[in-house]
């Protein structure tokens, strides 16, 4: 079985408290939990074959500020051979016209690495009007609220990670 990483940016720990639910049930998997702001260049990703990355929306639909930095080493990655699920945190109600667009930032960087890419969730669940993270009628990844939706996230992480568990 190979390795996972959960990568993930945070600023005020949402995200990061998201990394370790969705690490928590993916038991039996070698996981490891990663703030993006440690890691370097796209050789910290190596060793791993399973990548879960995620991210928060700040500002108006920007990418969480601590993936700035990696984000461009991730666009140059060759992730072929490796899986790779999406996860975003943001706010449907007072960011409704770019809810998780910074998970919408994740998946431009990934999705021509060769990846296998996993995880998709169907829009129809969530309140909004626009998002950059939404293809046809699904999200790239698994998309959060916690501002308006935190008795929700609990049963979506779980059904996400039932979704995906296989792949990885
Ligand atoms: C200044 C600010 C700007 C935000 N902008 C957006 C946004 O454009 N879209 C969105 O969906 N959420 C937005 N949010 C909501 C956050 O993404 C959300 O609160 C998230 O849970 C924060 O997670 P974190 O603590 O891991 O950073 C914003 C929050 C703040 C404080």
């Amino acid at each position: 079985m190979g390795k996972i990483a959960i990568i993930y940016g945070s600023s005020t720990d949402n995200t990061a408290s998201v990394a370790e639910k969705i690490a928590a049930k993916l038991s039996g998997k070698d996981v490891s939990v990663i703030d993006v702001a440690k890691l370097k260049s796209a050789d910290d990703l190596k060793d791993y074959s399973g990548l879960i990355l995620g991210t928060s929306t700040m500002g108006l639909g920007d990418l969480q500020d601590d993936w700035d930095g990696f984000v461009s080493q991730l666009k140059k990655a060759d992730l072929s051979g490796k899986t790779v699920a999406l996860f975003g945190l943001g706010d449907s109600a007072s960011y409704s016209d770019t809810f998780v667009d910074g998970m919408g930032s994740l998946y431009a960087a990934v999705k021509d690495s060769g990846a296998n890419l996993v995880g998709r969730v169907a829009a129809s669940d969530y309140t909004f009007d626009a998002s950059t993270a939404v293809e046809g009628d699904e999200f790239v990844g698994l998309a959060l609220d916690e501002d308006n939706e935190s008795d929700q996230t609990d049963s979506r992480i779980a059904a996400w990670v039932d979704q995906i568990s296989a792949s990885f």
